[in-house]
């Protein structure tokens, strides 16, 4: 009896038994495919009806509905639905967009080829969102927009950034990519700018595909977004400035969404409430499981706020090292990978650092892209223009330190009680005997430093680097 509570106790780093020890079937499985996916795209590749619109139209107007904005606008990925609406809400050369630093290069590298510029800003220790904060200082007369990112399926401080843009006359683009049906005190993300892009990879939480979808109340915004990338729908232009261009994408641009994609994305639509509401069920379960266990913090809004997490795309813990004697993230997450669970440390690293935002002259300019287009009639008040390129190398704390402060934990995608606790179970093994890991981490007390680091997704996609979560 001892030697069995013994047995149960011991790492399973160290021999001991696995806390995960069920079939995990189709836990993981994502996106979910029916025969009416099937079916449905069946119907257009039969059809031969890949490259037309009507489908994708249907799409655009039902998700549109669903959302409540009047207009949705379809994209062959989402990187081009930000750029689609980067144009539509009138960004160009010499104008700054401020952005997180903290997300996936897509939120903030397409303003690049409109000739903009990002300006990056920290983000808030709680929600990893753009902290409205930090926003302010970073207004000039070049800004046109702030691109909100609720990021992990966390909505962004909207109450304060809505704010801040009313008053500073500022354009407002959410990139919804993480965060699909997500709502912010009752109303769904999505809906509070001016424009919002949202991805529909197959890893995110509403999974059309490689696909995108830029929604706006703005017939301007919508008519642009036509113009630039989607000619082959120009009849739909109706605005007097812009009838003499129509005919040819003056972006150089050919953003239509495949109609396969759109296909199975009509039955997405259909079934994603149920699948999210399945989803958020397991991941509070799991969530609660772990609430009081020392070192670790679920990641979700405070309960009773109306505000939720949607779909929990890249569900992130937050980790304490203090409160286990320094024991390393890397150490850490060993210990509970081991266990049969998933626990993969860090999210994206933060872009202002990286040489594409700092010095690289990408279209040979003669001086480093960001301010190629820098127009010196709209001076940044109290800036020394010839220190912009030290200007972001600024240090932004929270965006750097956040890779060693927060891991990925298991994205159930289906309520099994005794599945999710079993994985609770293993978070909680590793938490009670922690002490056993110290002795052999070597990168103790250093926050997780240089192999947390290297086990991270990086600057691209978290996605292709780790197994089973998404
Ligand atoms: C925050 C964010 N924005 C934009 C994108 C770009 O979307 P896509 O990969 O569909 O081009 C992603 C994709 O991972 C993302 O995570």
């Amino acid at each position: 009896m001892v030697l069995e509570e013994q047995m149960k106790n011991k790492l399973a780093l160290f021999g001991g038994e696995k806390a995960v020890k069920s079939e995990q079937g189709d836990m993981f499985k994502w996106p979910i495919v029916t025969d009416r996916h099937e079916q449905s795209v069946l119907r257009v590749l039969r059809a031969g009806q890949m490259s037309g619109f009507e489908v994708t139209k249907e799409f655009e107007k039902k998700y549109a509905k669903m959302l409540g904005r009047k207009f949705g606008l379809a994209y062959n990925n989402g990187t081009a639905a930000i750029l689609g609406a980067m144009y539509g809400l009138g960004i160009g050369a010499g104008d700054e967009v401020i952005s997180p630093s903290l997300t996936y290069w897509a939120t903030a590298a397409p303003a690049y080829s409109l000739g903009a510029t990002p300006v990056f800003a920290d983000v808030d220790p709680d929600t990893i969102c753009i902290d409205p904060k930090d926003i302010e200082h970073r207004i000039t007369p070049r800004t046109k927009a702030v691109i909100v990112v609720h990021y992990a399926g966390m909505p962004a401080d909207m109450d304060a950034i809505m704010e801040i843009a009313d008053r500073h006359n500022l354009k407002i683009l959410e990139d919804c990519s993480h965060a699909h049906g997500a709502l912010y005190k009752g109303k769904e993300i999505g809906t509070f700018g001016d424009a919002a892009a949202f991805s529909l990879m197959s890893g995110k939480s509403l999974a059309v595909g490689e696909a995108g979808i830029l929604f706006t109340d703005d017939r301007k915004v919508y008519e642009r977004a036509l113009l630039f990338g989607h000619y082959i729908r120009h009849d739909e232009i109706t605005l007097k400035e812009l009838k003499p261009f129509v005919g040819l994408p003056c972006g150089g641009f050919k953003h239509r969404m495949h109609q396969l994609s759109s296909a199975f994305g009509l039955v997405q639509l259909e079934l994603y409430p149920q699948q999210m509401a399945e989803i958020d069920r397991a991941m509070n379960y799991f969530c609660d499981l772990l609430d009081d266990s020392a070192g670790i913090r679920p990641m979700r809004p405070p309960k009773g706020t109306k505000t939720t997490k949607g779909g929990w795309y890249f569900p992130l813990f937050k980790y304490v090292t203090e409160e286990l004697e320094g024991l390393s993230l890397s150490k850490f997450s060993e210990a509970v990978t081991a266990e049969g669970s998933i626990c993969n440390p860090g999210c994206n690293k933060p872009l202002h650092l990286h040489p594409l935002f700092t010095t690289m002259d990408v279209y040979g300019h003669g001086r480093p892209t960001r301010i190629a287009y820098l127009d010196e009639s709209r001076p940044s008040e109290g800036r020394d223009e010839s220190a912009k390129v030290e200007q972001y190398v600024e240090s932004l704390p929270v965006s750097e330190g956040i890779n060693r402060r927060v891991f990925g934990i298991p994205w159930f995608k289906h309520y099994r009680p005794e599945i999710i606790e079993e994985h609770a179970n293993a978070y909680k093994k590793v938490v009670k005997n922690y002490r056993a890991l110290l002795a052999e981490d070597t990168e103790k007390d250093g926050n997780g430093s240089s192999k947390a680091e290297s086990q991270i997704g990086g600057y691209s996609s978290f996605f292709s680097s780790r197994k089973n979560t998404q």
